[in-house]
């Protein structure tokens, strides 16, 4: 089993590869809260990862490599994620008596009946959250189980990149684990909160209760759509329209023409994601969202959210009250928080257990 769980005290540089941006974050945790001491974000080539899968492995590690280069951090351990959406996970209850080896061997057995991939193609991994409410007898296990080459191809550019791979992680428990900055930082406590990550082709939403995603539901859309139609009405290519949205160097006529309607479409797609949580009726009204990804990072996203949706909205911002390495630019980090989230999710590992 791959050991998805457990944590060594190595400081881990997060390492999210998006479907157009690889994006890196080192954290150190100090007296007064967590410092962040390197951070980088490179633009990665079409075709590199498509729908969730890494294609290209040499070109993701190359990526990662130069990103690492940027970001000048020490520590050569890291952590990747898969996405929610490749894994499947199932709560089981099993005797407590058992050995870890008893316990392998039944979790294989279960895992075979629900998993509609023969067993040697999956990588499998469980973590004892302890005795059962309905049972002393028995300990609930959360399973957990994605394709091989899912985990395979992502551990492998990372390697590739001269870095080592310790952990594939998920982005849900990478993101539960950033929650808590941001639930103290909006007073969330005991709230329903909507986390939605917007990238460059997927848009995922994730509901949070008590700190724990209940709910999550990715669909195609995101800022590539933006890119391609900013790129097609000037004479820029997808490469200098991706500096420019980041920089907010467009012009007036892009802005109206092109932007300003982008955010009200990613206020119906939101909204449309909010409505297949809605009839999925399993959990409460949202009482907040947070928006991640690098769209998030769009002027005033969260304003339009709130008034198209009629919904309180901010930009998920968890370095907020963070320390920074002196070497790093504020507002070229800035620039990127919200692309950051799941790179600092991943990075906060160093720190857990
Ligand atoms: N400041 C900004 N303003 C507007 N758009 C931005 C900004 N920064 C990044 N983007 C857009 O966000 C997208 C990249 O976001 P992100 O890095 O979260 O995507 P990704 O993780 O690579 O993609 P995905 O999650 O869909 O696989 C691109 O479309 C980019 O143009
Ligand atoms: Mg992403």
């Amino acid at each position: 089993m791959t050991g998805l769980f457990k944590s060594k005290s190595k400081a881990l540089i997060g390492v999210d590869v998006g479907s157009s941006f690889v994006k890196l974050v080192g954290l150190s945790k100090h007296s007064k809260g967590y410092k962040v001491e390197s951070y980088a974000s490179v633009h990665l080539p079409e075709g590199a990862v498509i729908d969730n899968n890494v294609q290209e492995v040499p070109v993701v590690a190359e990526a990662i490599e130069k990103a690492f280069r940027i970001a000048g951090g020490k520590s050569k351990n890291a952590v990747a994620s898969v996405p929610t959406s490749v894994v499947i996970s199932k709560d089981l209850e099993f005797s407590r008596s058992f050995t870890e080896d008893e316990l392998e061997e039944q979790i294989k057995v279960e895992a075979d009946q629900f998993i509609p991939y023969p067993l040697d193609e999956v990588a499998i991994d469980f973590q004892i959250k302890g005795p059962s409410k309905d049972d002393p007898e028995l300990n609930d296990v959360l399973l957990v189980a994605c394709r091989q080459d899912n985990v395979q191809s992502r551990e492998d550019a990372v390697n590739g990149a001269g870095l080592q791979c310790d952990y594939i992680d998920v982005d849900t428990y990478a993101l539960e684990r950033v929650f808590p900055l941001l639930s103290d930082m909006h007073d969330l406590k005991d709230k329903t909160v909507g986390l939605i990550d917007i990238g460059a082709s997927n848009m995922s939403l994730y509901v949070l209760e008590d700190g724990e995603v209940v709910y999550s539901r990715e669909q195609v859309f995101g800022g590539n759509d933006l890119t391609h139609h900013l790129s097609q009405a000037s004479d820029m290519s997808a490469d200098e329209v991706e500096r420019a949205k980041k920089t907010g160097e467009l012009s007036e006529d892009l802005v109206r023409g092109y932007v300003d309607p982008f955010k009200q479409t990613t206020a119906q797609q939101i909204s449309r994601s909010l409505q297949f949580y809605y009839s999925s009726g399993t959990h409460g009204e949202l009482d907040m969202l947070l928006l991640a990804g690098g769209v998030a990072g769009l002027d005033n996203l969260d304003k339009t959210v709130e008034q198209e949706l009629g919904i309180r909205a901010q930009i998920a911002n968890p370095f907020a009250n963070m320390q920074f390495n002196s070497k790093i630019n504020r507002t070229k980090f800035d620039a990127d928080a919200g692309a950051l989230v799941l790179a600092c999710g991943l990075a906060l590992r160093t720190f857990s257990e």
